[in-house]
């Protein structure tokens, strides 16, 4: 695996005739980025298939937002891993905040989710993160501790992509100090057996601040959500400097 990864995460945006027209501007123009970096698109479920055969033969890789843990089974709703390989999906987003607080994922289903993810040949990439709340509580570093710990038990660290994302960054345009976004990854590098997992940034990546937060030297990729959706914003955050 590179080191550096740039995902983009659309959340529930985008229709399939949507992403087609932002591959058409987004393509080429990352026809230059330089090979290290690995650029993942992560859709919703029902623009997966279009973007895998948009992106054929690319250097772009596609991605879910989601798994289920068993195989397949009487899970309304849910996605299994099978259906995301059929459609030439290589990463998964497992464990955002926005389905820890929404929709009632915890460590141990992210834990499960995981798993399977990895049994089934895809690259989850796990997001860890505090609350505004736990962050002016002094604790930032138990939290992510645990969602470590537990999130990981028995997880393979060798196909494997952290994103920490906090909460309070996410989607406000606040975006975390450079400087202690190194320093919480930094710290979650430490509990880990792999010490070469990936480790991205999330919350309100943008162009103005992009270049900033890749000099981090813990700083291994982005998770992008707003940002990732136009074109041309999401291309010059992959082509940060
Ligand atoms: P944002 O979202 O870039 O819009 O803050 C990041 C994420 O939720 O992954």
């Amino acid at each position: 695996m590179g080191n550096i990864i740039i995902a983009g995460n659309w959340k529930m945006y985008k229709t399939q005739a949507e992403s087609l027209v932002f591959l058409k501007s987004f393509l080429p123009l990352v026809s230059d980025t330089p090979s290290d970096r690995q650029i993942v698109l992560c859709a919703p479920f029902t623009a997966l298939a279009v973007l895998s055969q948009g992106l054929h033969g690319s250097r772009v890789a596609v991605g879910a937002q989601n798994i289920h843990w068993e195989l397949e089974g009487a899970y309304t709703g849910e996605i299994s891993a099978e259906m995301l390989r059929e459609l030439g999906v290589r990463y998964v987003i497992v464990g955002h905040s926005e389905r820890r607080q929404y929709f009632g994922d915890t460590d141990e289903t992210v834990n499960q989710r995981l798993k399977r993810a990895q049994q089934s040949g895809l690259t989850p990439i796990l997001c860890v993160g505090e609350t505004k709340q736990q962050r002016d509580a002094g604790d930032t570093e138990r939290v992510i501790s645990t969602q470590i710990d537990q999130g990981l038990m028995g997880v393979n660290q060798d196909n494997l992509v952290i994103a920490y994302e906090p909460i309070w960054a996410i989607g406000t345009g606040d975006t975390c100090e450079a400087k202690e976004a190194n320093r919480v990854i930094g710290g979650i590098r430490k509990r880990l057996d792999n010490a070469a997992v990936p480790i991205q940034y999330g919350g309100s990546v943008k162009p103005s601040n992009v270049d900033e937060l890749m000099a981090q030297p813990e700083i291994d990729g982005a998770l992008v959500g707003g940002a990732s959706l136009e074109a041309d914003t999401f291309a010059r955050i992959v082509n940060f400097q």
